[in-house]
């Protein structure tokens, strides 16, 4: 049996009706049920409330219902032999490929700067900065950040890949490796995190690795708050080192309303919005998954425990 579980009560109804469609010969609880805790061997989560699993003696599956899986991977209530899933894509990268150019087109057109200049009434053009000139260095090219880069080298940018293993894309130059990370940020007009928040990535852009930022540089989170440490960042951008911030994911959300982020006149927040899940992807690449599973065949998504994603 499968339990179906996220916080708000209207999605979980939803999501226990398309799953319930989608694989007609399974059977589904929602959280709301009344269900037998032994016969639950699969769940599909976003966010459940801490202790969740610890009521399930037979779970053997997750599919949580994002592509984040850090939250899950640290929880202490998930037996180690429980298989875990992420989504993949599922309509998530082209969202993310907006949120990116956004925040490129941003620094580019120095957008930041005339927001300023327009609050004080002045008229003062900027220089153009090309497109073939603009060094984009985008951190992390699985799902998410290898669509992102094909788009920002089919914009026309100079665009640089940073991943564990080496990554080769058309037109990206690949980096891999803590050294080549120093190296590329030397060298880098835009960063963007599209990384997983692990052990290895937790404040990997660090005071340090900020301070090897050419001056006026813009950085770009949309992954998860903790790949940077904010204290580190809220200095650069004090220091005027940074041009902005477009930051959508933060290190504990909601942000509080005291954090200076709020109200600092070089960062841009969005509430965790770069990307969200699209309710009919998910369901149907969960439901296809599960049915490979059953068939023992293999699928994608699977977390790697040792790396955390
Ligand atoms: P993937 O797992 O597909 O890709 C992760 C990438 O990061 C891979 O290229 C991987 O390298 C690289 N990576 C992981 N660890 C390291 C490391 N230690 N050093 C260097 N590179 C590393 O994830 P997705 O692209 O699907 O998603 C990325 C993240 O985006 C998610 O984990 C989630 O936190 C976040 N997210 C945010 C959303 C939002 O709305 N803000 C929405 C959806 C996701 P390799 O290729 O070698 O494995
Ligand atoms: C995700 C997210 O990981 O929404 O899917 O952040």
């Amino acid at each position: 049996m499968i339990i179906v579980h996220t916080p708000d009560a209207d999605e979980r109804r939803f999501y226990l009706q398309q799953f319930r469609q989608a694989l007609p010969g399974k059977s589904f609880v929602s959280s709301d049920d009344a269900y037998s805790n032994d016969k639950i061997d699969t769940a599909i989560v976003w966010r459940p409330q801490p202790d969740f699993f610890a009521q399930f003696n037979n779970l053997k599956a997750i599919f949580a219902l994002g592509a984040g899986v850090d939250a899950l991977v640290a929880r202490q209530d998930i037996a180690d032999d429980v298989e875990l899933y992420r989504l993949c894509d599922a309509g998530m990268g082209a969202q993310m490929v907006e949120y990116v150019r956004y925040g490129v087109l941003h620094w580019q057109r120095q957008m930041y700067r005339y927001q300023h200049l327009q609050f004080h009434q002045r008229w003062l053009p900027q220089p153009v900065r090309r497109a073939a000139d603009v060094r984009v260095c985008v951190l992390g090219l699985g799902e998410l950040g290898e669509q992102v880069v094909k788009a920002l080298v089919a914009d026309g940018y100079r665009v640089s890949g940073w991943s564990r293993t080496m990554t080769v894309i058309d037109g990206v130059h690949a980096a891999s490796g803590l050294p080549a990370l120093d190296e590329l940020l030397t060298q880098a007009d835009v960063v963007v995190s599209l990384l997983p928040l692990t052990t290895q990535t937790k404040h990997l852009l660090d005071s340090r690795r900020l301070s090897l930022l050419p001056e006026g540089t813009a950085v770009i989170n949309a992954s998860r708050g903790a790949i940077i440490d904010e204290n580190a960042l809220l200095n650069a951008l004090n220091e005027e080192r940074l041009a902005f911030a477009l930051l959508d994911v933060f290190e504990h959300e909601p942000l509080v309303a005291s954090h200076p982020f709020w109200s600092h006149p070089r960062v841009m927040i969005t509430p965790h919005v770069a990307a969200v899940t699209v309710a009919e992807e998910a369901v149907k690449q969960i439901a296809e998954n599960i049915e490979k599973r059953a068939r023992g065949e293999p699928i994608d998504g699977v977390v790697d425990g040792k790396s955390g994603y």
